[in-house]
């Protein structure tokens, strides 16, 4: 559900005609709809009312300043993996007793940061990490919170690129180890171990990988209290899937009851990082023809948008519906949409039904808010898209398009002497 619709034959965000927007700020152009987020937070975050929780925002899936203000306003913790996410999520407001680390490689610097600011705790995926933090909080004179990130070896079904819970993949620890983990972490003078994390992977479209994790992770919640270690928290990660095409995900309120009864007699607090099904529907990415071409085995629709701007396509084959901005009623033509980029894997969509568009009609690709902008780059020198937040009547530019100047900023120095 979301609130881009078309009226009169035009497509809208919100109350706002998107050839309109296009008009003014240009493309290629992200457009997010704030009554969609929020529905999308709401209807997440209500899902779990039946049992203490955080919803903890994954800001990789869009980290844009205000989109992550406006989550905050609804209540929203955040899930970050970087020090530029927690320098974000500080940013745009949310408290620090809301933010949840999670990822393999945190730095020294990026553990101090996160320490400083009194964040909930990290999510610890190794040995060396746990030491890490148990090194860096003593010399600051803190104690870090932390939960170990287990990797119940379960097969979330998704594309293997965004599995993380399978035996092979670089996230987290085997169960075995993680008690042994656990019971050195106990004896850490500036560690607490308050929780136990998993996050089995992305776009999941049925809840039973789910299910099995928890059953492993509840299993595994049971030996470590025998062991005399208590945690608090269960941070349960992201992972649940959209419709972009066909897939019939659960919907947030099945996903929430079938885990809020799994754990029901349990007093844990849950926490959730979900990115994906918050804002991946409450965005669109909108592009303007630029040529048309027909070779002897294919048709090509060329727009102004490219793997730079939304990366999914070309890294994962993604699925990313196409249609007309001001739909004409036009026969359809089977077309590659691709953008300007030097790469044969620079596409949006491939053997494609579209209507027989002409320059300069504006396309909208949907589902693009999340893992969108945050993934693009400035590949062939590309400046990379505005985004736009529209609420209602209004419209938030809450990223403005970057210039040629953007781009050399950070070289000039080296030429000017
Ligand atoms: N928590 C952790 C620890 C994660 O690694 C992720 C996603 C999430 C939460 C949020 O997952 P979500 O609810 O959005 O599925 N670039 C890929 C997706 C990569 C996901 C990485 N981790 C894509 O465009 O499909």
């Amino acid at each position: 559900m979301h609130y881009f619709e078309y009226k009169n034959g035009e497509l809208y965000a919100e109350n706002v005609k998107v050839a309109d927007l296009a008009a003014t700020y240009g493309t290629p152009l992200y457009v997010y709809s704030a009554a969609t987020l929020r529905r999308h937070f709401e209807a997440f975050d209500s899902a779990f009312e039946g049992i203490e929780h955080i919803t903890c925002f994954s800001v990789k899936a869009n980290s844009n300043l205000k989109l992550l203000q406006l989550l905050g306003e609804q209540g929203a913790g955040m899930d970050i993996v970087s020090g530029g996410e927690l320098f974000r999520a500080l940013k745009a407001g949310i408290p620090a007793d809301k933010i949840v680390y999670s990822g393999v490689g945190k730095r020294t610097e990026e553990i101090e940061e996160a320490l400083l600011a009194g964040i909930l705790m990290f999510n610890v995926e190794s040995m060396g990490e746990l030491e890490r933090i148990n090194a860096v909080a003593k010399d600051l004179g803190k104690v870090a919170r932390i939960s170990l990130r287990i990797n119940p070896d379960v097969d979330p079904k998704t594309h293997p690129y965004i599995s993380t819970g399978m035996k092979k993949n670089k996230f987290g620890l085997d169960i075995e180890q993680s008690l042994l983990a656990y019971k050195a972490a106990a004896e850490m003078e500036a560690i607490e171990p308050i929780g136990i994390d998993c996050h089995i992977g992305s776009q999941l479209t049925t809840i039973e990988p789910f299910l099995e994790a928890l059953d492993k992770i509840m299993a595994f919640h049971k030996r470590l209290t025998e062991a005399g270690i208590t945690v608090k928290y269960l941070d349960l990660g992201g992972g649940l899937g959209i419709p972009y095409d066909a897939e019939e995900p659960p919907h947030p309120t099945e996903f929430g009851k079938a885990i809020t009864d799994a754990l029901a007699g349990t007093d844990l607090t849950l926490i959730l990082e979900p990115g994906r099904v918050i804002a991946g529907n409450s965005g669109i990415l909108v592009t303007n023809v630029v040529y048309t071409k027909t070779t002897p085995s294919k048709h090509f629709v060329i727009v102004d948008s490219a793997m730079n701007d939304l990366a999914r396509p070309s890294l994962y084959g993604s699925y990313h519906l196409i249609s007309e901005v001001a739909p004409k009623g036009r026969p359809e033509k089977n077309v590659d949409v691709v953008g300007p980029i030097c790469e044969s894997t620079d596409f949006l969509a491939r053997d494609r039904d579209l209507p027989d568009v002409e320059p300069g009609e504006l396309l909208a690709v949907f589902s693009a808010g999340a893992y969108g902008f945050t993934m693009s780059s400035n590949y062939n020198s590309r400046a990379r898209a505005a985004e736009i937040i529209v609420d209602g009547d209004k419209v938030i530019v809450a990223r403005k398009r970057e210039t040629y100047r953007d781009l050399v900023e950070l070289e000039l120095e080296s030429i000017e002497g």
